[in-house]
């Protein structure tokens, strides 16, 4: 049984109510950061090695140290709570069950901040978890943790819930700050970062709901025991959502010291391939990270067993290794067809795009049109190489990293299943009879 840091309490009846968390040692943390100075909070958070989870992974701690600090100037803090992107549900886990413990992590981190209107920036279709703040917000102030003169420290802070509308592109933090802003949610160039210039032009942290809430457990621990959880620079825990074809999707609390193979397939995580079937294929970490066949996502080129860490996930680079992303685990049983998966992701993802920089605005929909036309049956040859240097065009040539989020699926897709695509294209009528299964493959299944 791995070890529990964010978790642990989820199963206390009622703990979503402030009496049940603050019985549970809820809000121990905050008492614990103010009598801290915010630069011993820093400190702690640079030790524990968190890296931030929603996605890119950057040091929490340093990227706190960056903020810049002029004098008369506001500085915010704001939590990224639009988890939009596909195959990715843990924060909604934590909010849903766990509001208090975001609240706490919030209030601590803003106190190491210096930000005094705090929000929390929730994708709009998460409509009931806004109910669940918005109420653990009003029982945190009617107990004195928010509010003016917080336990009488001197320090006052309030949390604010602000709804999107149903954009992806709005949990890019430059989006995120333009739709906070009250503005279509554009990304900005960068630089100016936003912790020189942020919202409203003031310095601002945006962090994941996830971090924010492991700096409960890193105060609570220290920093230096935090980090003795996971291996290498994967310290802590990390959650993932896990879903596609096994048996036990969910949300999972990881210790990073696990193998893939052991996610998978035991009966604690995953439990396995849905119907005894194999396991043609896994994006672990998000619809953006490159998916990988079995033979790989087991084991890295090297044949070392590729574990459940930052490091281990993207050992290969992406020719052959893909990341840890947002933890959302999507596993593909030996039925799928990558051909259509790799579709509808572009689809979604020329649907996402914001229109701004020509490379994504274009080559999202031209790539969803080969895809479409080969997954119908009218392929060509050539669109294979096409796809191939579309997606080339636009990785690395946007104003955001939403261009890259859309290539990256493509090439992946290409470079490992390059038969498949070819497959559609010479057997067309086959490949839509036999729903997609592949029998060429099948050396590389792997058996549950
Ligand atoms: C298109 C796009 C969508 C993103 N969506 C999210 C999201 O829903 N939640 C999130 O925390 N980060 C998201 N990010 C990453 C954020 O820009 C930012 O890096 C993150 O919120 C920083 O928090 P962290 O350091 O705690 O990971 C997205 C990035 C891109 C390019
Ligand atoms: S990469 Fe796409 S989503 Fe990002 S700014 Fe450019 S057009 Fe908009």
């Amino acid at each position: 049984m791995g070890r529990k840091l964010l978790l642990e309490k989820a199963d206390i009846p009622g703990i979503r109510s402030y009496n049940v968390y603050r019985q549970h040692g809820g809000y121990a943390a905050v008492e614990k950061a103010l009598r801290m100075t915010p630069e011993e909070v820093v400190e702690e958070v640079k030790k524990s090695g968190l890296r931030g989870r929603g996605g890119a992974g950057f040091p929490t701690g340093m990227k706190w140290s960056f903020l810049a600090k002029p004098a008369g100037v506001p500085r915010y803090l704001v939590c990224n709570a639009d988890e939009s992107e596909p195959g990715t549900f843990k924060d909604r886990y934590l909010m849903e069950f766990l509001p208090h413990l975001l609240i706490e992590g919030l209030i601590a981190a803003s106190w190491a901040l210096g930000s005094h209107r705090t929000y929390i920036y929730i994708r709009g279709e998460y409509a009931w978890i806004v109910d669940i703040l918005d109420q653990a917000i009003a029982e945190a102030n009617a107990h004195g943790w928010l509010g003016k003169n917080i336990l009488g420290s001197g320090f006052d802070c309030q949390i604010y819930v602000q709804r999107g509308a149903g954009a992806y592109i709005c949990g890019e933090e430059t989006a995120l700050i333009e739709s906070l802003e009250g503005k279509r949610g554009n990304p900005r160039i960068k630089p100016p970062f936003p912790a020189v210039k942020g919202l409203w032009d003031c310095p601002t942290v945006v962090n994941n709901v996830e971090t924010l809430a492991a700096v409960v457990p890193i105060l609570q621990l220290g920093g230096e025991e935090y980090a003795k959880t996971g291996i290498g620079k994967s310290t802590g825990t990390k959650l993932i959502s896990a879903c596609g074809n096994i048996n036990r999707p969910g949300v999972y609390e990881i210790d990073m010291t696990i193998s893939v193979e052991e996610f998978i397939y035991s009966d604690e995580y995953c439990g396995g391939i849905a119907g005894g079937k194999r396991l043609k294929a896994c994006i672990p970490g998000g619809s953006s990270v490159p998916i990988l066949p079995a033979n790989l996502l087991l084991r890295t080129a090297k044949g070392e067993k590729r574990m459940m860490t930052y490091e281990s996930l993207s050992d290969g680079g992406f020719q052959t290794g893909s990341m840890m992303g947002s933890g959302g685990f999507i596993v593909l049983d030996e039925d799928q067809c990558v051909v259509r998966h790799t579709l509808t992701l572009a689809r979604f993802y020329r649907h996402e795009s914001c229109g701004q920089c020509s490379p994504c605005r274009e080559g999202t929909g031209w790539m969803e049109k080969i895809l479409h036309r080969m997954e119908h049956g009218k392929g060509r040859m050539e669109d294979i190489d096409l796809l191939w240097d579309i997606q080339r065009r636009i990785e690395g040539n946007t104003i955001c990293p939403l261009g890259d989020a859309a290539a990256w699926p493509v090439a992946a897709a290409i470079r490992h299943f390059r038969d498949e695509f070819a497959w559609h294209v010479t057997a067309p009528e086959e490949c839509l009879r036999r729903n997609y299964g592949l029998a060429q493959y099948a050396d590389e299944l792997v058996s549950a």
